[in-house]
């Protein structure tokens, strides 16, 4: 390995035993009706390898991943196997070699249909929440022992589909979950439900209360958010998926639950733009590290939404993008839109910034791709499309470098 490799160099000359390479690991589902895969691709000078193309690993329909020390806890939806993921899905604790280079089962267990996010909290990070989108459910696990996580609580929601409702907001579909600052609170949006569902949890039992709802516009399907903390207060942001704006609201903390009172509702492309909401379907929304830039992802967009960039594999040709919208986030917490970049593809469900910032990984469906853009931390724009590289028989839903990894 040039992990390796690159470590003894390192201290030959009697310099810290970090390697210079790093680690990111991907989901995929798979192109065809078959298991879906977990990705090891090593990121060193400039270049991105796939090191590591393990099928079958976290089941059918990978489509999430949790680092926890040498773990790897990854979502199976099970969408595409029968009972499908409306009914059963599955957690999966996994190992990775420290070279990640191969990775094996610790323990598989059962958890709601259709899992889709997770997040750490209480005390330690012992708890593991986990969104449920196909079984429009909420759960904790206690992962106390990274092998052998055991499930706390479980819930399942009913909704009243809205008249004129299309089929996926027929049931509920809880589609992320986000701890607060304070670790007290997770918030859960509710995509079938236009709702965002807030839980008060125990930070020593990992149980929960779900407090409060707080409603979104009528067929906006709230997909993913985030909390941010600024010196005015903390603010909660969500990208909807069915209608492609981004809602604001700054948040009041009571003892046992959030009230939100909403600031701003702007489309995701900027004011005074439309996409077609049947076709376009925003996806992911992440905070820059210093709290200063919201960014969001948007899929499948028409031509007018496309931009042309070359090929980020093999820098050869021109390929379409679908768009990254970056936004400054404003001391009173709304938003002004700063900068449209190419995600490097076609689909980008998910992205991911490293932890100073200064690079940014998108899961490209479509495309099968991960690609590699270079963020300016100061200024927050993206400037460069670094590489890319294809996940064989994949479809990348996923991706995120796992930076405790050291390779000395
Ligand atoms: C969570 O589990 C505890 C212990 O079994 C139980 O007392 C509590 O009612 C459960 N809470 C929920 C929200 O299911
Ligand atoms: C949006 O896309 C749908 C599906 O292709 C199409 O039927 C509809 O006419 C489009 N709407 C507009 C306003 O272009
Ligand atoms: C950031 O990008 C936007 C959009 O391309 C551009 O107008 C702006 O000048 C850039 N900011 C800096 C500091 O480069």
């Amino acid at each position: 390995m040039l992990c390796n490799s690159l470590a003894a160099g390192v201290i030959a000359f009697g310099l810290p035993t970090f390697a210079s390479a790093s680690l990111i690991f991907a989901s995929s589902y798979n192109l065809d009706a078959a298991d879906g895969f977990v990705s090891t691709i090593k990121y060193t000078d400039g270049k991105l390898e796939v090191i590591n193309n393990q099928q079958g690993i976290c089941g059918a329909n990978p489509s999430w991943l949790e680092f926890v020390g040498d773990h790897i806890y990854c979502l199976d939806e099970i969408w595409n196997k029968k009972p499908n993921s409306d009914s059963v899905g599955a957690l999966y604790a996994l190992k990775a070699t420290r070279d990640g280079t191969k990775l094996t089962e610790s323990k598989r267990l059962e958890a709601l249909g259709g899992p889709v996010s997770t997040v750490r909290f209480g005390q330690r990070l012992k708890g593991l929440a986990v969104a449920a989108y196909g079984g429009g459910g909420f759960q904790t696990f206690d992962i106390s022992n990274p092998d052998a996580p055991q499930v706390v609580n479980s819930s399942s929601f009913t909704i009243t589909p809205k008249p004129g409702a299309i089929a996926q907001q027929g049931v509920s579909h809880v589609h992320h979950v986000i701890l607060d600052p304070t670790g007290d609170f997770i918030a859960a949006p509710d995509l079938g439900g236009d709702l965002i569902r807030i839980f008060k949890v125990d930070k020593k039992t990992l149980e929960y209360v779900e407090s409060t709802t707080i409603p979104t516009p009528d067929f906006s399907g709230p997909r993913h958010g985030a909390f941010v903390k600024l010196e005015s207060g903390t603010y909660f942001y969500v990208v909807t998926e069915l209608s492609n704006e981004i809602i604001g609201w700054k948040v009041n903390y009571k003892a046992d639950s959030l009230e939100f009172d909403q600031i701003f509702i702007a489309p995701t492309h900027g004011p005074d733009t439309k996409v077609n909401n049947t076709i376009v379907k925003a996806a992911e929304l992440i905070i820059s590290p210093d709290n200063k830039f919201l960014l969001v992802s948007s899929r499948l967009e028409e031509s007018a939404g496309q931009i042309d960039i070359p090929n980020p594999e093999t820098n050869a040709g021109q390929i379409k993008s679908d768009p990254l919208i970056n936004w400054a986030i404003q001391a009173d917490g709304t938003i002004k839109l700063q900068q449209i970049f190419p995600a490097g593809g076609i689909n980008p469900r998910h992205f991911s910034l490293n932890k100073d910032g200064s690079l940014v990984l998108t899961a490209l469906v479509t495309d099968g791709r991960v690609a590699l853009i270079e963020r300016n931390v100061q200024t927050g724009n993206l400037t460069k499309i670094v590489g890319a590289v294809k996940i064989i028989g994949g479809q990348p839903n996923f991706a995120k470098f796992k930076e405790d990894t050291k390779c000395a």
